[in-house]
């Protein structure tokens, strides 16, 4: 059993019985955040890439409870010299948690760190493969043809998609996303969060149980599916 719960633009966390996962805690300063920071408690964090919409409150978060958080390896160092428990990895790589084993996949994007926007190594999505389901969280990015490997390797239960536009790919290019990714059911994230990333979700749904063989669920900050 994995219970995922939408906490916002591209935060999520994934529980099982006894372990937590949040990805990307952009809480504090989030619009429309589900939770706020002091009332998180995770076993794990993970972070696309260093931008504060997904960074957020990963360093607050890994200072209080002593939790890692787990990126690519240049802005794993950052944050270790911000007082952060870090475990950097890259592409391709796979790291066992013993509760989940998550492997770092390509984005499409740019990734830096701070305001004066030093360059923090390449920006990420991960393969969750936690409570016997495979989840997918794409980070921020653009479609790329070689989500259709990451379909193929992984056989994914959930996809976790930006649909927003401007910053990502947006809801008509993320139906290309879902045919090859070929998900059981995609999640839409990363919109109407602020007004440039408007999205119409239910046109999205609409359009992947027209188009693909996907199911759509449409959580609300706050809402979750059980799998
Ligand atoms: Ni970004
Ligand atoms: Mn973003």
């Amino acid at each position: 059993m994995v219970k995922i719960r939408y906490l916002g633009h591209a935060c999520f966390t994934l529980e099982d019985q006894s372990k937590t996962i949040i990805i990307d805690p952009f809480l504090t300063g989030n619009p429309v955040a589900a939770e706020k920071s002091d009332s998180i408690k995770a076993d794990l964090i993970l972070v696309t890439h260093g931008h504060s919409d997904h960074l957020g409150d990963a360093l607050f978060l890994s200072k209080k409870l002593g939790t890692p958080i787990f990126t690519t390896y240049e802005l794993s160092v950052r944050l270790e010299k911000d007082g952060a428990k870090a475990v950097g990895g890259n592409h391709g790589g796979t790291y066992d948690f013993g509760f989940a084993k998550v492997k770092i996949t390509w984005a499409v994007h740019s990734s830096s760190y701070g305001e004066s926007l030093n360059v923090a190594g390449n920006p990420c999505g991960f393969v969750i493969k936690m409570g016997g389901k495979n989840i997918y969280h794409a980070g921020d990015t653009d479609v790329f043809y070689d989500m259709k490997l990451i379909g193929e390797r992984n056989n994914l239960d959930v996809a976790l998609l930006p649909i927003g536009g401007f910053y990502t790919m947006d809801s008509h290019d993320a139906i290309y996303a879902v045919e090859y990714l070929q998900p059981k059911i995609v999640i839409p994230m990363h919109y109407n969060t602020f007004p440039i990333i408007k999205a119409d979700a239910m046109e999205f749904k609409k359009n992947v149980e027209t188009k693909t063989k996907a199911k759509c669920i449409i959580l609300k900050p706050g809402e979750f599916l059980e799998l």
